[in-house]
């Protein structure tokens, strides 16, 4: 444990040892954007610039990191994100990462695009899981998504509205990334470089959609299904079809992707239960504002009861401090819990959630802070202090 320790002080050790270990083709589609990734390098510098000013009267020795939503306490404000095709990323990533998620006791929100199902993840989660729902355009696969996700265990529902239309990610264009990855000359030779990516691979098979393997038509290769999903997971979801959600699933309900305030609270009429601030890790539309940019605003004109959840760039406890500071309830981190579990294997994302916890108790400590609820009072406002 130690020997982590030393060697993986911080998310940007693992980071830098993921890129070494993974393969290109999939390191690429991993870090990047779109366009000119102005988006991505944004969700970071924008979070970098936020300033906390520490306050030495008080006595916060023993900061309270728990974070309550929809009443359920959780031991820290921040959650595993959903990452579609995370088994792809790093193969065999997804259980010990929801097996740590659960021990630690933060929430855990499994993609649609995951590769192991609902079924599987449900119950090792327990009430610490959430599920992200990229509701399909067949009504009967929809209700049916919804059932499974309830029997699974699962009572919030990640409703992601932000991929409405195929984006063109230009690193995935050039390195051939797709489901299955074009397997040339160049990829093989990737692939043959980076045996312990490889080793995983032969060990956990290839990755499938589990959560929508059910629906694909009968006898088809792994490229028909990759098509048939990307067939049925398009378009906006209008003002009905949200209607109809809000109708078919009974627990709590969370939209992912809002960016904009009147938008945000045109959803909670619409009866969501609350938001996530979102630019989808800068990977949909690289002029994009980031969640930091929006969050002072949504929290204005939404009011101090409104569930607002955020994420883009999180990388250290200081930056959930940092946004929560800004007005968030609780905060999602999506990258680097695959650069923790590429890095580390499977004890990464254990590691991590325990990085992430000491640093935002130590920043808590330092700022005099007691509660995440008082973190907004710490917020550094240049002149206007
Ligand atoms: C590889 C990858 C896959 C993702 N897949 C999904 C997904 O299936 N559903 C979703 O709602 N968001 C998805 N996201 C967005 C994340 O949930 C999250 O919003 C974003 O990664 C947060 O930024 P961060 O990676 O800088 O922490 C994905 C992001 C990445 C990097």
């Amino acid at each position: 444990m130690r020997d982590i320790n030393r060697r993986f002080a911080c998310v940007d050790d693992m980071q830098a040892e993921a890129a070494r270990r993974m393969p290109r083709f999939v390191h690429d589609y991993l870090i990047g954007g779109l366009g000119r990734e102005s988006a991505v390098r944004r969700n970071l510098s924008d979070l970098q610039e936020v300033q906390l000013l520490p306050r030495y009267l008080s006595e916060a020795d023993r900061p309270d990191m728990s974070a309550t939503l929809f009443g359920k306490t959780y031991a820290a404000p921040f959650a595993v994100a959903p990452l579609g095709l995370a088994g792809l990323l790093w193969p065999g990533c997804e259980v010990p990462v929801a097996r740590a998620a659960a021990a630690h006791d933060i929430p855990h929100v499994l993609s649609t695009f995951a590769n192991r199902s609902m079924e599987t993840i449900g119950p090792i989660v327990g009430e610490n899981g959430w599920f992200q729902f990229y509701p399909p355009n067949d009504p009967a696969m929809e209700a049916d998504m919804i059932r499974r996700a309830a029997r699974a265990g699962y009572r919030t529902l990640v409703l992601t509205v932000d991929i409405p239309a195929p984006t063109r990610r230009e690193r995935d264009i050039r390195n051939g990334m797709s489901v299955p990855p074009i397997l040339d000359m160049r990829t093989l030779w990737q692939i043959a470089t980076h045996p312990q990516w490889a080793r995983h691979v032969l060990r956990h098979g290839i990755p499938d959609f589990e959560n929508l393997s059910p629906y694909y038509p009968a006898g088809g290769s792994l490229r028909q299904s990759a098509q048939f999903v990307g067939r049925v997971m398009q378009g906006h979801i209008g003002r009905e079809h949200f209607a109809r959600l809000r109708e078919a699933w009974k627990g709590q309900l969370l939209v992912k992707g809002v960016l904009d305030v009147g938008e945000a609270a045109q959803y909670l009429s619409l009866g969501a239960d609350g938001l996530i601030v979102s630019n989808h890790g800068g990977r949909q539309l690289d002029a994009a504002p980031t969640a930091v940019s929006m969050l002072p605003a949504m929290r204005r004109e939404l009011g101090a009861e409104a569930i607002i959840l955020a994420d883009g760039g999180v990388r250290s406890g200081l930056d959930v401090a940092r946004m929560l500071a800004l007005g968030a309830n609780l905060v999602l981190i999506g990258r680097p819990f695959v650069f923790a579990s590429a890095a580390i294997g499977a004890d990464g994302g254990q590691h991590l959630i325990s990085i992430l916890k000491a640093e935002l108790f130590a920043t808590m400590a330092q700022l005099g802070c007691n509660s995440v609820g008082e973190l907004p009072s710490f917020l550094y406002r240049g002149g206007q202090a």
